[in-house]
């Protein structure tokens, strides 16, 4: 599939070539172009309109020093020790997994580095819950594909929420707020690419549960 230039605008295209962007370098990005992804998150469905979604841009380097501690320590403690026994998933070869793990560890090494974090979040009394989630994740999506239009890459990452409190406390998020995402956001190494995924037909049915649907 071809790569989207900068500016590119075919969605489709965008979609089905926006993968997890783990190795980034550390030049910066105009304020401009975040600001673009910002209003893209900004655009998305939320419930009622209640907009109760804050945007934390993060570019100081200690506090994304003290934060991505954090989520090292839940690479080290749960998500390694997991990658290293789970087989590929769908549509994804051995060697291609095996290639995400590494991409995976050189985030974990060198998430603080990324220029600018977005850190999406609820301003919500209520702790976190589907509904609230429901809210925040299409604006995070709408980022992420804002990001690729404009040639940038990011990874929706939650893994610090493995230390929710500690890593929240380091962000300086104040009480009534819960983040949902970082996305660390950079120009990127590597080329963008087509995402691997499965066959439709394993994952669609029509009127009764396993019945496949004929339209594919
Ligand atoms: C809810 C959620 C949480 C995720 N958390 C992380 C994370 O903390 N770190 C990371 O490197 N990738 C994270 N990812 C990215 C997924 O690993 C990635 O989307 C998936 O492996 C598919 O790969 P692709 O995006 O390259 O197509 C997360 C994705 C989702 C949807």
């Amino acid at each position: 599939m071809a790569e989207a230039t900068n500016g590119g605008t075919d969605v489709f295209e965008i979609m089905h070539t926006t993968r997890s962007m783990r190795r980034l370098r550390p030049d910066p990005v105009p304020d401009e172009l975040i600001r673009k992804i910002l209003q893209a998150g900004a655009s998305a469905a939320n419930g009622g309109n209640t907009q109760r979604w804050r945007f934390l841009v993060i570019k100081d380097p200690a506090i994304k020093k003290a934060v991505a501690a954090y989520y090292k320590r839940a690479f080290d403690e749960v998500v390694g020790p997991r990658y290293r026994t789970s087989a590929p998933p769908p549509g994804v070869s051995a060697e291609r997994y095996q290639r995400q793990h590494g991409a995976v560890e050189y985030l974990t090494e060198h998430f603080h580095e990324a220029p600018v974090w977005i850190v999406a979040c609820i301003e919500d009394a209520a702790p976190p819950t589907r509904w609230s989630g429901a809210s925040i994740y299409p604006a995070v999506q709408n980022m992420l594909l804002a990001a690729r239009a404009l040639g940038l890459g990011s990874t929706l990452t939650t893994r610090h929420l493995l230390h929710e409190k500690e890593a929240e406390a380091a962000l300086g998020l104040p009480h009534g707020v819960h983040s949902y995402a970082i996305l660390p956001i950079g120009w990127p190494i590597g080329r963008f690419g087509p995402v691997g995924r499965g066959a439709l037909t394993d994952i669609v049915y029509q009127d009764r549960w396993g019945q496949p649907y004929p339209g594919l």
